[in-house]
């Protein structure tokens, strides 16, 4: 009988939903619903989304967004990753997204990533959105450090991982397949005890 071999997928648990969602104020995070296909697909067709974000397959169609939003059970399963909807909570309008990806459990670490919707941005919405995940991945998810990985020229996607306390630590050169180019990217940390909001 030949011998199983474990991946440490395996071993893990699913990644959990947060539980209550983190809210404050007008910005509430939620899981990914069937209804959200259309907001999906509309942001995934935004350039300066698909300029700075890596994976978004062209063009981005309802049914692509249907499935991606059908497979978040599988990806919590696998420990893949962890996506949630920001939301206003009073009127129920979507805003954006969050999430965690890349854990890697040995050293209890995960890459922070978010994005706003075009008509929600410049208002605050990343600001207050990623801290909301980001003290949940601290507190209940047990991690002790979050990475963000952002292109040197992504001044307000710079400007949210500085806000919410990320230092950042250097450069990593030709590190993202982003819009079918090699990009330099800006490597931040944000340890626990360093997180602002
Ligand atoms: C980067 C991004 C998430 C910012 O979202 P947002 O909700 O508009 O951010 P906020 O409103 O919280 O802005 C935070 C700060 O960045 C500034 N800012 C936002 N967009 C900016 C831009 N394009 N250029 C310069 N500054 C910008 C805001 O004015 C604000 O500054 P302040 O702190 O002085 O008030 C959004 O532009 C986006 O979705 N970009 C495409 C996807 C992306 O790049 N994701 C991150 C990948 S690493």
């Amino acid at each position: 009988m030949g011998s199983t071999v474990l991946r440490v997928s395996d071993v893990q648990a699913p990644l959990p939903l947060p539980d209550p969602m983190p809210r404050v104020g007008r910005i509430a995070l939620r899981p990914w619903e069937s209804s959200d296909a259309g907001f999906l697909a509309g942001a995934g067709s935004d350039d300066h989304l698909r300029r700075f974000i890596s994976g978004w397959p062209s063009p981005y169609s309802f049914s692509i967004a249907e499935d991606w939003i059908a497979g978040q059970d599988e990806a919590r399963r696998w420990r893949e990753r962890l996506d949630l909807a920001v939301m206003d909570p009073v009127s129920g309008r979507l805003l954006g997204a969050v999430g965690l990806t890349g854990f890697e459990d040995a050293h209890r670490r995960a890459e922070l990533g978010y994005w706003t919707a075009p008509d929600a941005r410049r208002r605050g919405v990343a600001t207050r959105a990623a801290p909301l995940l980001a003290r949940w991945a601290f507190d209940v998810l047990g991690l002790e450090r979050l990475q963000l990985l952002i292109e040197p020229v992504n001044m307000g996607s710079v400007r949210v991982a500085e806000a919410i306390g990320a230092v950042q630590e250097g450069l990593l050169r030709d590190h993202s397949l982003i819009a079918g180019q090699r990009r330099d990217v800006l490597i931040y940390g944000l340890l626990p005890d360093e997180l602002v909001g």
